[in-house]
């Protein structure tokens, strides 16, 4: 596995992995990396013959007062971790490599990015569809990686990409779980033990409104007031939104049908906690 900390020889290494034929797959994160990450990096090794990965704590996604420098950091296990899924090329800029003078140019997808975490966050997904531009113009891949744990994320880089004609094909993933069904998230550390318990409480809260459609249920608010309430029954969560949205377009589904997703943010101590499921309802 190479390493790159420049724009200009991440370049060069790809331009040398192009030449030589390879399919470039890529996989953009911030580190700290667990099974989640693996699996993007498995995924992209069938569908590609050059895995490029991508570790920087992107700035601009986080708002004042949000967990940026506190953002955990691991660049020897992530090192190690990569080496052994299969990764070719690990691109480790810092934050001067990225913004060498703050960059004037955003982009915003401001119908998607107001909706959900957008709600409690209003500028993140604007550092994010930034970067992840600036990211997919340095690396030039043929696919890029997304976890569909991160549902709004993902539907806002596939719209992007598709609104701005970036000749990039975006596959999303599903979330791997912990055995107790907790998404895997770097942010999972900031739990403490007790909090650990409970966590897993927002899966099985999301279950229960899937259940409720598969046994019929077809009123939007209803399955949105079931997960509500299991959640509701957890002491230590705080909920920030329970929301059932259609997939397209991220509005509030009026019915169900179609491409739908259940989304959840919570609060649970000094974490904040997503999590969705996303179906096609026929
Ligand atoms: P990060 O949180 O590090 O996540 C990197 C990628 O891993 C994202 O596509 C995310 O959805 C995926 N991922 C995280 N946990 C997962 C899980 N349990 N199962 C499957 N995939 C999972 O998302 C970001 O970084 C940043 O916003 C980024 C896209 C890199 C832009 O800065």
């Amino acid at each position: 596995m190479r390493i790159t900390c420049t724009i200009q020889e991440t370049r060069e290494r790809l331009a040398e992995a192009k030449a030589a034929g390879k399919k470039i797959g890529f996989v953009p994160t911030m580190g700290y990396l667990h099974e989640g990450h693996a699996r993007l990096v498995e995924v992209a090794g069938k569908h590609c013959d050059f895995v490029v990965v991508s570790i920087f704590v992107n700035p601009t996604q986080f708002a004042p007062g949000e967990d940026l420098s506190t953002y955990p950091r691991d660049a020897e296990r992530d090192e190690a971790l990569l080496k052994k899924v299969g990764c070719q090329l690990l691109f480790r800029p810092d934050e001067k490599e990225m913004y060498p003078t703050p960059s004037l140019t955003r982009i915003e997808l401001p119908e998607l990015a107001s909706q959900l975490c957008g709600k409690s966050r209003p500028t993140h997904f604007q550092g994010v569809a930034t970067v992840v531009a600036k990211l997919l113009h340095i690396v030039q891949p043929e696919f890029a990686f997304f976890g569909m744990k991160d549902g709004q994320q993902l539907a806002i880089v596939k719209r992007m990409v598709e609104d701005l004609n970036f000749p990039v094909q975006i596959i999303g993933v599903p979330t791997v779980r912990e055995e107790d069904g907790l998404a895997k998230s770097s942010r999972n550390v900031y739990l403490n033990e007790h909090q650990r318990q409970t966590a897993p409480q927002i899966y099985q809260a999301l279950l229960k409104g899937k259940a409720a459609i598969e046994a019929g249920e077809t009123d939007p608010n209803r399955v949105r007031q079931i997960i509500y309430s299991h959640l509701q029954d957890q002491p230590e969560l705080r909920i920030d939104y329970v929301e059932v949205v259609r997939l397209s377009d991220l509005q509030p589904a009026a019915q169900i049908e179609g491409d739908i997703m259940l989304a959840v943010a919570v609060y649970l101590g000094k974490a904040r906690l997503i999590d969705n499921l996303q179906l096609h309802v026929k």
